[in-house]
């Protein structure tokens, strides 16, 4: 199975800009390149923070923008988003029994398990994983077929990743979450967004990845505490490939275009 990851598309109205950047254009962009490169993929999944404000015309230009994308999507909600709005304009997308934005899907290759970390009533964007939430993650662990892979997407990281101002508003409630873990099964991989860059390690034993934004980016700075730092780093999607429980990730930075060349042409060699 293949499938692309996006995230923190940070959607606003068709036509404005945010950061002094346009996610639509970005994202077609991205639709153009995944149409092009990747039909042979399962779906693309994009974890969280679909629009910036989580008004009607960020999701409606969304939805207009993904309709290009021959993959299904599976989406998520990120500390951003509303989710009466979003549910507006993506009437389809799969809800839990207590209308949270998460679900189940089993694949062939892997188990696909998605989780709604969004808080609507924090006042700062940390994320949190309620009783409900929980338990839905715990009959997901629970009951996802053993014989294959299961991969667990969040918005929130339930961990510190050193960027100061963004560890205050990671999940509130990590150990929770991990209680649930421990319990039951242990995912395979967790993937994240909410960081905007690309993160990668291992949370007591479970590897992650952490997807840059599509939109605007965090900088690498571990010292600033008072704010985020914001950057213009160049996006991408990631390109994700599970086969018989191997996992490889690998990052396209999709708006690159300056040569491509073969490392065994010796005039691109010498090339002053
Ligand atoms: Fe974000």
């Amino acid at each position: 199975m293949k499938f692309a990851i996006l995230t923190d598309t940070h959607f606003v109205a068709r036509g404005r800009k945010i950061y002094g950047l346009d996610p639509a254009e970005r994202l077609a962009a991205a639709i153009r390149r995944i149409n092009r490169d990747h039909p042979d993929i399962a779906f693309v999944i994009v974890t969280g923070d679909l629009a910036h404000w989580g008004e009607d015309p960020a999701y409606e230009n969304l939805a207009a923008e993904l309709s290009h994308l021959v993959a299904p999507t599976i989406l998520l909600m990120g500390n951003h988003d509303k989710r009466d709005a979003f549910g507006r304009h993506f009437p389809g997308v799969a809800r839990d029994a207590d209308g949270f934005v998460q679900s189940m899907q089993v694949f062939d290759a892997a188990t696909v398990v998605t989780l709604d970390t969004l808080n609507e009533a924090a006042p700062n964007h940390e994320g949190l994983l309620c009783a409900a939430r929980l338990a839905f993650l715990e009959n997901a662990l629970a009951s996802a077929p053993a014989d294959r892979p299961l991969l667990l997407f969040q918005h929130h990281p339930p961990f510190d990743s050193g960027l100061r101002y963004m560890d205050t508003i990671r999940l509130a409630n990590p150990e929770a979450e991990w209680d649930v873990i421990a319990r039951t099964r242990k995912p395979d991989y967790l993937f994240m967004g909410h960081l905007h860059r690309p993160i990668a390690g291992a949370w007591r034993g479970i590897p992650f990845h952490i997807q840059r934004a599509l939109a605007h980016q965090v900088a690498f700075d571990l010292e600033t505490a008072d704010h985020i730092p914001g950057s213009h780093e160049a996006p991408d999607y990631a390109h994700v490939t599970v086969n018989d429980g191997h996992i490889v990730i690998h990052q396209c930075s999709f708006l690159y275009d300056g040569p491509v060349f073969s490392l065994h042409d010796q005039a691109a060699l010498n090339r002053a």
